[in-house]
């Protein structure tokens, strides 16, 4: 693939939508889906809206969010406009190794799971509308940086996310993404995590949204279930409404630990099973 022919874009999951970013950028989509972050591009209101974001919700962190996170917040950097990625690794890199690279958008599994696999996370350059503050589809920059980044400089969590992309090959040429990216949407995107002084959220999609933070942790609607690898693979997820089921762990360790084994056995196992709803509850849960 070269510059001249940017990299066709999919979406995750179902759904014929075509993702939002610009993909084409004049060529400037190398063939790993990275790009400049086109920070020229922004407007007054796209800093704004991410200033607007950020003062949202770091306020509503105080026993919502994970300590880890709290304390990681402030290396983010700039909060009162969209920050240079260049800025942010000034400090990630220094700290885990990590690196912040640009996508325009969604990206396929491969290159992905690769950037991941490099210690590369790649994170939208584009910023949501005024009138999406307290919801959106797809990853922006927002999501992914305030959702994301801050656990990148905790070793342990830094670890696994490089893990669950060389995992990620893996189940590519297992064929077996579908029951992967389960675990990655119940545990990095709307994990929980049972801390000292109560229950806690670490998953970026819960970190990013106002609603959903209070709701994941306080709320009585939703079961809590202490994270089982296989279990969580079975179940299907919802990506237009809060969770139904949230899977609860004590610590990153026990997540690096969890997911450790050879999961080639796991997939061939959950395949053989009927997959689960996002409310089902079965024999053998235990509360997270
Ligand atoms: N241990 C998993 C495997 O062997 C890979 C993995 C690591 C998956 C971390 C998720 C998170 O396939
Ligand atoms: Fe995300």
């Amino acid at each position: 693939m070269t510059a001249s022919s940017p990299p066709t874009p999919v979406v995750y999951g179902e759904g014929s939508r075509p993702p939002r970013g610009d993909y084409a950028r004049d060529g400037l989509v190398l063939a790993d889906y990275t790009c400049p972050q086109n920070y020229a591009a922004y407007t007054a209101q796209d800093h704004d809206t991410y200033r607007r974001l950020f003062e949202r919700q770091s306020a509503l962190l105080p026993g919502l969010a994970c300590d880890a996170f709290i304390e990681a917040l402030p290396r983010l950097g700039a909060r009162d406009r969209i920050p240079r990625f260049e800025e942010i690794n000034a400090s990630l890199t220094p700290a885990t190794g990590w690196e912040v690279v640009a996508v325009p958008g969604l990206i396929p599994e491969v290159p992905f799971f690769t950037l991941l696999a490099n210690r590369k996370f790649p994170v939208t350059d584009w910023i949501r509308t005024p009138d999406e503050m307290d919801y959106i589809v797809e990853p922006d920059v927002f999501h992914d940086l305030f959702g994301h980044v801050p656990l990148l400089f905790n070793p342990v969590f830094a670890d696994h996310m490089q893990a669950y992309g060389v995992g990620g090959l893996k189940a590519h040429g297992l064929g077996a993404c579908e029951q992967l990216s389960r675990l990655y949407w119940y545990t990095v995107e709307f994990g929980l995590v049972r801390q000292a002084d109560g229950l806690r959220a670490y998953g970026a999609g819960i970190l990013s949204s106002a609603g959903e933070l209070q709701h994941s942790v306080r709320s009585p609607q939703p079961q809590r279930l202490a994270l089982d690898v296989t279990r969580c693979m079975r179940t299907r997820y919802k990506i237009d409404s809060y969770q139904q089921t949230y899977f609860v762990i004590d610590s990153f360790q026990q997540l690096f630990d969890l997911t450790a084994p050879d999961f080639t056995p796991l997939y061939a196992q959950v395949q053989a099973q009927d997959a689960l709803t996002a409310d089902a509850s079965v024999a053998g849960d235990l509360p997270g």
